[in-house]
């Protein structure tokens, strides 16, 4: 089950980039899976192996909700189709051809996380 995302809407450069916090960590409440609008962008956390990863909600195949899909050793699932993608990079599983899941940085500021939203110093940006 998803929860109401939580909004961080921060006006960002896309020329520029920039972190946006999200306040509350504990927002996760035991999931793993958390979606998050960020700068007008549909995100989802995800948190694996005590890391957080910041990747694209919609899947590139078809569009599905990944924030109803699961993680398991580093890797996210479609519930859709089942195609699977790594949390590191986004790389999709071998056997599909399309793109892979754009992916963000994140940093853990206190209780809070940032993402990074533009051009990189960390992960790649939304297409
Ligand atoms: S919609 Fe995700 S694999 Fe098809």
């Amino acid at each position: 089950m998803c929860a109401k995302p939580i909004s961080a809407d921060e006006p960002i450069s896309a020329a520029e980039g920039g972190w946006v916090r999200i306040r509350g960590i504990a927002a996760f409440a035991g999931r793993s899976l958390l979606p998050v609008r960020v700068a007008g962008r549909s995100l989802l956390l995800v948190r694996s192996e005590g890391a957080l990863f910041a990747v694209e909600r919609a899947c590139p195949h078809e569009s599905a909700d990944l924030a109803r899909g699961h993680c398991t050793n580093g890797r996210l699932h479609c519930p859709r189709h089942r195609a699977s993608f790594a949390l590191s990079d986004g790389a999709v599983s071998p056997g599909w051809f399309f793109r892979d899941l754009a992916t963000f940085a994140t940093r853990r500021i206190g209780e809070d996380v940032e993402i990074w939203i533009g051009e990189p110093p960390g992960g790649r940006s939304a297409p």
